[in-house]
């Protein structure tokens, strides 16, 4: 099967009320953690890069790998391009071959985030590719944090806003800022289902959750409920994966052999992918 959109993975999921786990990568051990608990839990799945993972591993190079396993694998594949900064990076991405991306200018004000975006699905909707925006801004980056969670409230998606900018723009997918963070922290965020479920009561396209990683399983099943069809996770594919290099090379520091090195690295990611999946609720839904 060729890889499809995310609209075509995420209108299914919200319809039926579960979500689809989008994953980044920027290795093969990685890749292959993720689409291996895809396959075994006959789950859709999306493969996401940023631009930073893209720059590391070939745009083309991701598309071919996603589009391989797409047509090995008997379930829905989608390559995302996540948190594209602009007009050029959503281009390069469609013609490298993905199959959906993510236009996030959602630091810059609201008439501009909104220009910027309607460039974007105008381009992608010509070629058949479906488009995630963001309004309200979801900060931090994919790493580990001493500190605790501090959110901007400033920064939350706000419903006049959110509805004014699905329909000037035409977004397929809206990510929401509600209280969620990118990275781990200290305790795990509290989301703010009032706002989430004041906007899904307007708004009636699949929602995404970014930062994914260290929210609570009760939060996650509750945003679910709520709208949310789409799971961003990645720092805790990171450090499962970088915990395991560690491991192996304090074995054997002078390891040389890369295989050697990474073994059983994808294994740790696979483990955190199955529990996202389950957690989801797209075990089957493939
Ligand atoms: O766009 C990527 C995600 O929002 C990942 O967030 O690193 O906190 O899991 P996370
Ligand atoms: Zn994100």
């Amino acid at each position: 099967m060729a890889l499809v959109t995310n609209a075509k993975i995420l209108n299914k999921a919200y319809k039926n009320k579960y979500a689809v786990g989008a994953f980044n990568f920027s290795t093969m051990e990685i890749f292959h953690g993720i689409t291996r608990a895809a396959l075994k839990l006959k789950s859709p799945i999306i493969l996401a890069s940023s631009k930073g993972e893209l720059s590391f591993f070939g745009a083309e190079y991701m598309a071919a790998v996603a589009e391989k396993f797409s047509n090995i694998a008997k379930i829905p594949v989608s390559m995302h391009l996540d948190h594209g900064p602009d007009f050029e990076t959503v281009k390069q991405c469609i013609k490298a071959g993905y199959s959906s991306v993510h236009i996030d200018n959602s630091s810059l004000p609201m008439k501009d985030n909104i220009r910027n975006t309607k460039k974007a699905v105008n381009y992608a909707h010509k070629k058949g590719i479906s488009v995630e925006g963001e309004i309200g801004h979801v900060a931090g980056s994919s790493k580990l944090n001493k500190q605790e969670i501090n959110i901007d409230k400033d920064l939350l998606t706000r419903l006049e806003d959110a509805v004014e900018y699905v329909e000037k723009t035409g977004v397929d997918m809206l990510a929401v800022a509600i209280g969620n963070a990118h990275g781990v922290y200290k305790s795990s965020p509290k989301l703010d289902f009032k706002i989430l479920h004041e906007i899904s009561k307007k708004i009636k396209i699949p929602l995404v959750l970014h930062g994914g990683s260290g929210i609570s399983n009760q939060q996650i099943r509750k945003a679910v409920s709520l709208g949310i069809a789409k799971v961003n996770v990645n720092t805790e594919n990171r450090i499962a994966f970088a915990d395991k290099v560690r491991e192996n090379l304090k074995q054997s520091p002078k390891e040389i052999v890369p295989y050697k090195m990474f073994k059983d690295c994808s294994l740790a990611v696979q483990k955190i992918v199955e529990k996202k999946i389950k957690l989801f609720g797209s075990v089957n839904k493939a």
